[in-house]
């Protein structure tokens, strides 16, 4: 059984930001959220705790730390990794194993904590690795027999030491027994005054328990001490979901510039993503499907063979199979086109139910509305469903045709096979059948003069 130890409490200074730093997305997700999902699958094969020290910025970290369904232990002060990890130990934790991983650091992998456990199923092990540019991370001591017997802070390091590359990526893993034996003596007698985490290395040494190393990825001990590593760290996550996506037959034309955000994104083989493409999860995506150009797309399910045309935004929506969507259209929340539908350039819906076959092709604002199938709406009509005070409804029946630029103004219903006249304003429900004009008759005045500008 495990105690797995989340560190998260320390300012994130480099960060520059209002935000605390765990908070800050990573792909669509809080930097905390990616390292607590690695966590919960260690808990699936292993069993035990997840707890996560949160001290900084608690009022708004502990909240997301409960809605992950975990329980955050509260370091007052910031005092320091190793504070950090004792204040955590202070909660009676009972587990035979402790694994101590970093909130800031969500690229760990899986394989490399496996081996770190197993390491540290009897002493201190600590997951290093080699880098080419070591700056900022404490530095692993080897001794002459290549056994490690320390870690040293890139503050508190010589020219010489700073020379090394093999570094300390700050997750380990020990009997839960040793972390409580070792912390008691760490002292904060070093360049930033804190209780380093770090010191149970040379403790553990002293105390006679070797200290085992294992290397893992360079990437995968990349932390987000600031914006710029954060960015990073986006590149590699979303270079690693192009490819995944690459190798289960969506092709992307330039990876580079699609981004997938956020745990769910579910797009079927023979689908087309075009460039500059923004996914946020959950996404659902059919077969044999295009995205267009320049498009955003957040909480959506789009069937197959469906085409969305560069440039067009859909949030909160559905999309049926074989529909056609943009260029230039936006579908707010609560959309659903069924299939074979098309909403064309400059049309707007929010909360539309829209039937099969059904074309909303032009200039079009659709809200709080429901349509039949095989329903025309012509170019500029507007539902008229706000009144200021409250929003209501326009109902549509089969086979509709709208005439271009009417309004219609809810609560208003059209039966089955109504037409309505170009730039009509609709204000009363329409029976079946019928065709509903509300424009005063055309005059036509014969030998008109139009008024002409003065000479000076
Ligand atoms: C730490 C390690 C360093 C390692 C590096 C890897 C120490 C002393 N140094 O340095 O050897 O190379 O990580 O990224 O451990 N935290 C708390 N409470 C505190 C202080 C920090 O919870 O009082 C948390 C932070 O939120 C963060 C983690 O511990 O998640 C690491 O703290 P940070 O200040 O980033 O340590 P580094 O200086 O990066
Ligand atoms: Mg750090």
């Amino acid at each position: 059984m495990l105690n797995i130890v989340v560190l998260a409490a320390g300012k994130g200074s480099r960060m520059n930001s209002s935000t605390p730093k765990v908070l800050h997305h990573l792909a669509g997700e809080p930097l905390l959220g990616h390292v607590v999902r690695i966590a919960q699958q260690l808990i699936d094969q292993h069993g035990g705790t997840i707890r996560v020290v949160t001290g900084h910025g608690s009022d708004q970290v502990d909240p997301y730390v409960q809605s992950l369904g975990l329980d955050a232990v509260h370091q007052a002060e910031q005092l320091g990794t190793g504070h950090a990890l004792q204040t955590a130990l202070d909660q009676e934790l009972t587990e035979h194993q402790t694994l101590v991983l970093y909130g800031d650091a969500p690229l760990v992998r899986i394989a490399d904590l496996q081996l770190l456990l197993k390491a540290g199923s009897k002493s201190l092990a600590i997951l290093t690795a080699t880098v080419s540019n070591p700056t900022g991370y404490g530095r692993i001591i080897r001794d002459e027999n290549n056994l490690i017997t320390g870690i040293v802070e890139h503050q508190d390091a010589t020219e010489k030491q700073r020379s090394i590359s093999e570094i300390n990526s700050g997750i380990y893993a020990a009997p839960t027994a040793l972390f409580n034996e070792l912390l008691p003596y760490l002292a904060n007698q070093n360049s930033q005054g804190e209780y380093y985490l770090t010191d149970c290395v040379q403790l553990s040494v002293r105390a006679g328990h070797q200290v085992n190393g294992v290397t893992g990825s360079d990437k995968s001990i990349m932390g987000a001490n600031d914006l710029i590593q954060l960015a990073e760290l986006n590149q590699i996550v979303q270079e690693d979901r192009r490819h995944a996506l690459m190798r289960a037959g969506v092709s992307l034309i330039d990876p580079s510039t699609v981004f997938i955000n956020g745990p769910t994104i579910n797009i079927a083989s023979d689908t087309v993503i075009e460039p500059q493409v923004t996914l946020n999860s959950p996404i659902i995506i059919g077969h044999n499907v295009i995205i267009g150009f320049g498009s955003y797309l957040a909480d959506a399910r789009i069937g197959d063979n469906t085409v969305i045309k560069p440039y067009t935004m859909v949030e909160s929506a559905s999309i049926g199979s074989g529909a056609q969507v943009g260029p230039f259209a936006r579908l707010r929340p609560g959309t659903t086109l069924s299939d074979a539908t098309h909403v064309g350039n400059f049309c707007e819906t929010k909360n539309v139910w829209l039937g099969e076959g059904s074309k909303v092709n032009h200039l079009t604002y659709i809200g709080d509305a429901t349509i039949g199938s095989d329903v025309n709406i012509g170019a500029g009509t507007i539902t008229c469903n706000y009144d200021g005070v409250s929003k209501h409804k326009t109902i549509i029946g089969n086979d509709v045709f709208v005439g271009s630029n009417t309004s219609l103004v809810a609560p208003v219903a059209l039966g089955d096979g109504v037409t309505t006249g170009a730039g009509s304003v609709i204000t009363t429900d329409v029976e079946a059948g019928k065709l509903a004009l509300s424009r005063s008759e055309q005059v036509s005045i014969e030998g008109y003069k139009r008024p002409k500008k003065s000479e000076d």
